[in-house]
């Protein structure tokens, strides 16, 4: 089978890259070529594969080139190609240029190839289409009213992927990530991006800033969970989804303060004290709309979606995958 990611440069696009070069399969069945797309230029993978992966600069807002990619009529797409959401709200024409008209112009190449072309397309949507006010708990029910341009284009582009796979133009499965903590590398333009700062720079012996209250709450899944929803979605029985193609994926809800006592937990007061709450008035006013309640994601654990189930064990997955099981920190 042949698989594009687009997005393949991005921080989750080369997790779920070396995951398939280690595999060999997709599933059950074997990865004939693999295609990392992105704006920029993808190094290669530090991963060996048994079958040809080809980097192409692409972006998506050509629709020539967004043509060219389906071409080779992938049978699995994984879209991941996106203006994160603060980079969204701060360049309002970039977010829409690359989050709505980025998805349609490769839902119309798709279209456009014809001849009973319909591939698997996995789009990673966002909690960041549930805006407040919230009661109770999110369920699958919970109405979308994103409060921020890049949960709108996330919402926009899941009612395109329904609308396209209802017409049978592909067969599409929008996953509503969780915040993929702990994120690694560098930090990007998500504003959420100091739920990962605050555990990732302790362990390695670096101060974090804090820029919000120990009460901001969110909703965390680790990168190892987002490659394993990716796979899952590409190989997932559609039959069972109907219209609505969207869901919340699996995840810990929990506050800064519950990061902290589960830091300490895993890594010992001295990781903690690296951690210096210093409020942030932008950031602060941002959370104030952002309390985030806790999201059931019945209808993804049904379909065998998994994820970790505390913070302790995110943190965990983060030391193994990324530390080699240590924490440098500690010498520092
Ligand atoms: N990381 C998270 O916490 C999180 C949470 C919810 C949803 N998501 C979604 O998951 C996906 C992957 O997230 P990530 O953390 O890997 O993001 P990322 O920013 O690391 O990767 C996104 C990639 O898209 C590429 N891109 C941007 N504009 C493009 C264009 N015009 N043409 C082609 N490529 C373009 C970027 O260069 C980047 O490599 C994104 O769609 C994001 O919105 C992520």
């Amino acid at each position: 089978m042949k698989i594009v990611i687009i997005g393949g440069g991005g921080m989750v696009g080369q997790k779920l890259a070396h995951k398939l070069a280690i595999s060999g399969k997709l599933g059950n069945r074997e990865i004939a070529e693999l295609t990392l797309a992105d704006a920029f230029s993808v190094p290669a993978l530090s991963t060996t594969a048994s079958f040809p992966i080809t980097s192409v600069v692409a972006d998506i807002t050509n629709p020539t080139i967004a043509h060219s990619l389906i071409s080779g009529k992938p049978d699995v797409i994984f879209h991941l190609a996106a203006v994160v959401s603060g980079e969204a709200e701060a360049n309002f024409e970039k977010g829409y240029s690359v989050n709505v008209e980025g998805i349609k112009n490769i839902l119309e190449a798709i279209r456009l190839t014809g001849n009973g072309y319909k591939p698997r397309l996995v789009f990673t949507s966002s909690v960041a289409v549930y805006g407040g006010p919230y009661s109770g708990v999110i369920n699958d029910d919970f109405h979308l009213q994103p409060r921020t341009s890049y949960g709108t284009q996330k919402a926009i582009s899941e009612l395109l992927l329904n609308d396209y796979s209802r017409r049978g133009f592909v067969d599409a499965v929008s996953l509503r990530l969780p915040t993929i903590c702990i994120r690694p590398g560098k930090p990007n333009k998500a504003a959420s991006g100091f739920f990962s700062n605050i555990l990732r720079e302790p362990l390695v012996g670096i101060e974090a800033i804090l820029p919000a209250s120990l009460s901001a709450t969110n909703f965390f899944a680790s990168p190892r969970s987002a490659v394993g929803f990716l796979v899952h979605a590409a190989n997932l029985d559609t039959s069972a989804l109907g219209d609505n193609r969207a869901m919340a994926m699996p995840g810990v809800w929990g506050t800064v303060g519950d990061e902290i006592d589960a830091l300490r937990r895993v890594a010992g007061d001295k990781i903690v004290a690296l951690i210096k709450h210093e409020p942030d008035p932008v950031i602060e006013k941002m959370l104030s709309n952002w309390n985030f309640p806790d999201i059931t994601s019945a209808r993804a654990k049904s379909l065998g979606f998994t994820a970790e189930s505390t913070i302790d064990e995110i943190i965990q997955v983060h030391i193994d995958d990324e530390l080699d099981a240590k924490i440098p920190g500690l010498n520092t």
